[in-house]
């Protein structure tokens, strides 16, 4: 099973790396390019000695480089913001990749502000990017968007934020790239079922617990709140709803709720869940300092598999998380990018591809480590 899963996520991510290789056209050029100029490149560094031959292989590459990018097309990225925890994990993942293919890539920073990626957007498609890979701030701001990059004819990926089907309809050169979110709540239910009292530590009857969630306008979050409850009432569990506050995916915002509902309701707690993992090590951090003990008292689970909860897993600070697989959305994207760039369209109810989210405990956590 361990080794099924690890096999699953890898063989996901080089099939995705395949059909990037495989689907050929006007991306294979740059990538022979630049195989057959850095070779070259190593060669004449090899035989030369001299210092002098040295930095003039170094311009050679740089050059090399260069033109990669401009064959292989100048690409925006627009983050919501640098400073969210699995983001970082994503963008780094995303600009490997597109470097690595030989584009010329510029992330930008939407710092939670609309306002701020609007501009962004606009400056990107001033200089006359090819392509756009958007994670919009506001989801609201959908609609906003899709006009814009449909008005000035630039292929364009949404990402991390999914908009409608309806709302992706009106611009068949935009493709969704994410997971669904209901799988990942499902899974964190199911992390609670599998539990040896399926979180009914204290025996009454039913599963008392909170809810830590992430930003609300995000599907994200809306899904995760609804679906982690909704596998344990369909596995025929009661459930209570103690609390349910927004902690906007914030690992502070974290560990002030659950420390808050720690000195409120105490031992009826059993169940905390996390829309994500940065909070739910900011809410360990407070089960901690309450004195309680995961696994024993008290139930946690987040969403992500970022690297340090996957070691709270193995530890057993955690009950367990859902792998959020930030490289196989990031290849994602970059297929369906240089498959726009390649001329293709998306119909109609067809513009959202899927990741699998994996679900994650303490037999598999090293798996993904
Ligand atoms: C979620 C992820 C969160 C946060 C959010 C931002 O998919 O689980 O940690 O990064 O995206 O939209």
């Amino acid at each position: 099973m361990k080794l099924t899963r690890k096999v699953t996520a890898m063989a996901l991510a080089s099939m995705m790396v395949f059909s990037m290789a495989a689907c050929g056209g006007s991306d294979s050029a740059p990538e022979t390019t630049t195989a057959a100029a850095a070779e070259t490149t190593t060669a004449a560094a090899a035989a030369e000695t001299t210092a002098a031959a040295t930095e003039a292989a170094e311009k050679d590459a740089e050059t090399t480089a260069e033109a990669a990018g401009g064959a292989g097309g100048n690409i925006g990225v627009c983050i919501y913001k640098f400073d969210d925890a699995f983001m970082t994990t994503y963008r780094n993942a995303l600009q490997e990749i597109l470097e690595g293919k030989g584009y010329t890539v510029t992330v930008m920073d939407g710092k939670n502000d609309q306002a701020e990626q609007n501009n962004q957007i606009n400056n990107f498609i001033a200089q006359e990017v090819d392509a756009l890979i958007i994670n919009p701030v506001m989801t609201s701001a959908a609609d906003q968007i899709i006009a814009t990059v449909k008005d000035a004819g630039i292929p364009t990926v949404l990402i991390n934020r999914e908009p409608t089907a309806e709302q992706m309809s009106a611009y068949d050169k935009l493709v969704y790239v994410g997971c669904d979110a209901r799988q990942s709540g499902t899974m964190q239910g199911e992390l609670i079922l599998d539990t040896p009292n399926k979180g009914d530590i204290n025996g009454d009857g039913k599963v008392s617990y909170i809810m830590i969630q992430g930003d609300p306008e995000n599907v994200d979050a809306q899904y995760r709140t609804e679906f982690s409850v909704k596998a344990l009432t369909d596995a025929g569990m009661e459930v209570e709803e103690l609390d349910l506050q927004r902690g906007d995916w914030d690992r502070n915002k974290g560990q002030e709720i659950a420390q808050n509902d720690l000195a409120k309701f105490g031992n009826d707690i059993e169940v905390i869940f996390c829309n994500n993992d940065d909070m739910a090590i900011g809410a360990l951090q407070a089960i901690q300092a309450a004195g309680r003990k995961v696994n024993e008292d008290i139930y946690l689970v987040g969403v992500d598999a970022l690297d340090a909860a996957l070691n709270e897993v193995v530890n057993g600070n955690m009950t367990g998380t859902v792998l959020n697989d930030a490289n196989g959305q990031a290849a994602g994207a970059v297929e369906a990018m240089e498959a726009l760039l390649g001329g293709k369209t998306y119909a109609a109810g067809e513009q959202s591809i899927y990741v699998d989210y994996v679900k994650v405990t303490p037999e598999n956590a090293a798996d993904f480590q």
